[in-house]
């Protein structure tokens, strides 16, 4: 693989970068002629792809192409606090009536594309819609979002404060987990939000969260109380809302997961 010459490289990264001000994300890979370097030879753009969705037994890659080429995972262009509502606003145009994945056909009636400030410092992640979500188009609005409110609002935050997605956008039949296909389909365009908005610090809630922001599948006890990173923002690994339904009991393991989180912000502790 040839590497572009230095100022072709840094022309090339400030023309993306401007293109991504102006809220264009998606940029496609063309044949060069022989003897000059096309974009697809960079050997950094095309880490940033694999690292994007990571070959794995458990995780296969969607056959189709990347959505996105990610040089933005570099985080070269950031976009200015007061376009971030519109970038984010012109990735939800580009999904429009998505029929990408097979979630499409399996009986979603919303988009549930994410919900909350821009600017935000703090995100959470979950895992994809389910019945309350689909109805209102919103995140996190049934029982596992009331319980999120409230760890929200324990954090000393307001919900309208923080920015809430999902790993998918659209109900998997019967709150099933998403398929690995759907899961890759999907997640890059939550991977241009997390770019757009760059939140200091993202907590990802359960298992399906946590394997495709970290790119690799792991029992959940041994990513929690640690510190991961996700495109520059610190990660988090909590517990999933719906499952602190069910097990009441883990909801103090999950205060010290959100502690961390509250540490890394800078928020002090409620008495
Ligand atoms: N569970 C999730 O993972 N996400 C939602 O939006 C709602 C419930």
């Amino acid at each position: 693989m040839r590497r572009l010459a230095p100022q072709t490289e840094e022309a090339v990264r400030a023309r993306i970068g401007y293109f991504r001000d102006l809220g264009i994300f998606d940029f496609y890979r063309r044949d060069c002629a022989s003897g000059e370097t096309s974009l697809a030879d960079e050997p950094e753009l095309e880490l940033a792809a694999e690292e994007a969705a990571p070959e794995s037994p458990t995780m296969p890659r969607a056959a189709g192409p990347v959505p996105s080429l990610s040089i933005l995972e570099e985080r070269g262009a950031p976009v200015a606090p007061k376009d971030k509502t519109a970038a984010l606003e012109a990735i939800r145009e580009e999904l429009r009536d998505c029929q990408r994945c097979p979630l499409a056909k399996l009986g979603r009636h919303t988009i549930v594309f994410g919900d909350g400030d821009a600017n935000a410092r703090l995100m959470f992640v979950g895992e994809g819609p389910g019945a309350d979500e689909d109805a209102q188009g919103l995140p996190f609005v049934g029982r596992a979002g009331q319980l999120l409110n409230n760890m929200i609002a324990a954090m000393g935050l307001k919900r309208e404060e923080v920015y809430i997605a999902n790993i998918v956008k659209c109900r998997p039949p019967q709150n099933r987990v998403p398929e690995p296909e759907e899961a890759h389909t999907c997640s890059p365009f939550l991977f241009r939000q997390i770019d757009v908005i760059r939140p200091e610090v993202i907590v990802a809630l359960g298992s399906t969260a946590a394997t495709y922001l970290l790119g690799a599948k792991s029992p959940l006890a041994g990513l929690r109380g640690r510190v991961h990173s996700f495109h520059g923002s610190k990660l988090i690994v909590t517990y999933h809302p719906a499952y602190l339904l069910r097990d009441p009991n883990q909801k103090k393991a999950a205060w010290a997961d959100l502690q961390i989180a509250m540490r890394e912000l800078g928020l002090k502790k409620s008495s």
